[in-house]
């Protein structure tokens, strides 16, 4: 384990109506990234923001902001939150089973390239573009609700990504999102996770800068 760690906390669980607050108190705290949850109501079963918040949290901060779509046709909205200032966006491979389009329209937009996986997605359904991609997120909870409880089997996925990356020879960061947080964070890290999304576990805290510092392992 000698790559780099990164909590990136998932805005979801934050008090919405001191939204500046809230990312200013991560940041303060040693966030690397900040995740956003984009959900359409339709891929899952709730709503949650869009792109006029997008573009407020770009106003904000500085962190990168990692962008993860839970929509049902991502290719429509891949521009506008590019626009917004989203720095990386994460499409699920369940909405759209063949993303090579889409992930070279994010190259063109200048974002990073990420896919998701359900956890009932199998890892052998990402491999044709794992050499596409700047980063893999696993769900460890169904989509759709933050404050879920971590589902174990993510790590044997994570284990089965890493060695099939490395049999590739590609370096691409494992994301891992859904009830994440101190108690599970070091199984996390050590199945091969580089990116730590934590919400309820970073936002739900008063000691934020331990928590992130438990999650990341430092
Ligand atoms: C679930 C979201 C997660 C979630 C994480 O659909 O993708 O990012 O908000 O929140 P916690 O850490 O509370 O499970
Ligand atoms: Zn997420």
């Amino acid at each position: 384990m000698t790559a780099s760690i990164q909590v990136a906390p998932s805005l979801l669980a934050a008090d919405f109506s001191r939204l500046g607050e809230e990312i200013a108190r991560v940041e303060s705290a040693g966030a690397d990234l900040l995740h956003l949850d984009i959900m359409d109501g339709l891929f899952v079963p709730n709503l949650s923001y869009g792109i006029p918040v997008v573009e407020a949290v770009r106003e904000t901060t500085e962190l990168r902001l990692d962008t993860h779509l839970m929509l049902a046709n991502p290719g429509d909205y891949l521009e506008p939150f590019a626009k917004a200032g989203a720095d990386s966006l994460t499409i699920h491979l369940e909405a759209c089973p063949q993303p090579f389009p889409l992930l070279e329209r994010m190259s063109e937009l200048g974002v990073g390239r990420g896919i998701a996986l359900n956890p009932d997605t199998p890892v052998d359904s990402v491999e044709p573009v794992l050499d596409q991609l700047d980063l893999i997120l696993i769900m460890s909870v169904q989509p759709g609700f933050g404050g879920q409880s971590f589902q174990p089997r993510a790590l044997d996925k994570i284990r089965q990504l890493s060695t099939l990356l490395e049999a590739k020879g590609l370096d691409v960061p494992i994301e891992i999102d859904g009830g994440v947080g101190p108690s599970n964070a070091f199984d996390c890290r050590a199945a091969g996770a580089r990116i730590l999304v934590a919400g309820s576990a970073v936002f739900g805290v008063e000691n934020t800068s331990a928590a992130i510092a438990q999650i990341r392992g430092t």
